[in-house]
């Protein structure tokens, strides 16, 4: 169904906004480190028009899902139309302008609690239809920053901003280098023979339910152990794991200082077209993902292990941990032949090309 057929008029603005895969430099960009993702081609698409009604009317093709509302009173049972009150409520209040009653449709590909940001995407591509349908002129950093408010001050989940940046700044086909600290970004081109490929362990995420919550807290924990501001400052060489009285703390607070200076070297290897670097880097930092950071589950270590078995450089979990989607590293003229290998274990339809 389109917007026309829920609402029986044309839709006026128009945007979307993708979803992202985080090729290295896990749980980074909270403790002002290091990230480095790159866009998908799946993606939401919000339209809008005023309607003459005194409320909110929201469809999404997704849910195939009526919601009409006129208070952004978030519900209490998590309910997907919570994200766009969200950002109508930060929209509204950050801009000081008088909201107006508006018809929304979302259709959107991206497949959820994946680890690959569909909840970001579908913030900064509402909050770009507002700034459109509103002309309020708000640059994209800064939907990026009202984008995490949503999720942080309004649905109440801990994270850093790396999604919400490269949802709405990044370029499909480079690689987004991050420093989160003070937010510059490069945007780097994929040398031609660079090929990266998604499995989905199909291990549902939950950022809210699941344990991100408490590595957020570890790593502060971490912080405060060692007497820093950010753990992106402590330098690998630094490092000293008998300042932590605590050895999980210690371990988390290491998977952090050794993925920056990983993330670092992955982008100087992007630069200098080094795979076989790139690829080690991506295995070094799943290892320390799953075994300091204990992010991972068996069947995505054992998809990692099996992609890289089957010729990937490098593979490793993507985004916030526990399930969903892993990404793998492989030399394109080898790409035929990683695919009919790992035909052999998960179906087509669940292999996704990035680029
Ligand atoms: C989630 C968060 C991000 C980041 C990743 C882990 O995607 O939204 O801010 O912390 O997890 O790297």
């Amino acid at each position: 169904m389109s917007f026309k057929d829920i609402f029986n008029i044309d839709g006026e603005v128009k945007e979307s906004a993708h979803a992202r895969v985080n090729l290295i430099g896990e749980h980074t960009d909270y403790t002002g480190g290091y990230v480095m993702p790159t866009l998908l081609s799946f993606k939401n698409t919000i339209e809008i028009t005023e309607n003459n009604t005194n409320e909110f009317i929201v469809y999404s093709q997704y849910f195939k899902e009526k919601k009409a509302f006129n208070d952004f009173k978030k519900s209490t049972n998590n309910e997907w139309v919570d994200y766009i009150k969200g950002c109508l409520h930060i929209f509204f209040e950050e801009n000081k302008i008088s909201s107006r009653y508006l018809n929304i449709y979302i259709s959107s590909d991206i497949p959820l609690e994946r680890g690959i940001s569909s909840s970001s995407a579908l913030c900064v591509a509402t909050l770009k239809a507002l700034n459109t349908f509103f002309e309020t002129k708000i640059k994209d950093p800064e939907i990026a920053k009202l984008a995490k408010k949503v999720e942080f001050n309004y649905i109440g989940v801990s994270g850093g901003i790396m999604d919400q940046m490269v949802s709405s700044i990044g370029i499909h086909g480079k690689a987004f280098f991050m420093n989160c600290k003070n937010l510059e970004y490069e945007l780097i081109s994929f040398p031609k023979n660079w090929k990266f490929c998604l499995i989905d362990s199909e291990v549902q995420r939950n950022l809210r339910n699941s344990s991100y919550n408490e590595r957020f807290a570890e790593l502060q924990e971490a912080e405060r152990s060692l007497g820093v501001e950010y753990l992106g400052g402590v330098k690998k060489q630094n490092f000293q794991p008998d300042k932590f009285d605590n050895n999980t703390i210690a371990k988390r607070a290491k998977h952090v200082v050794f993925e920056n200076d990983r993330v670092i070297n992955a982008k100087k290897n992007l630069i200098e077209n080094n795979i076989y670097e790139f690829g080690n880097l991506m295995n070094e930092s799943h290892e320390s993902y799953s075994k300091d950071f204990e992010a991972s589950t068996l069947d995505v270590d054992l998809i990692v292990k099996r992609s890289v078995e089957c010729g990937a450089l490098g593979a490793r979990l993507t985004g916030g941990g526990f399930g969903g989607f892993t990404v793998s590293l492989i030399e394109r003229n080898n790409f035929s032949h990683w695919y009919s290998k790992i035909l052999n274990f998960y179906p087509a339809e669940k292999i996704f090309e990035v680029n």
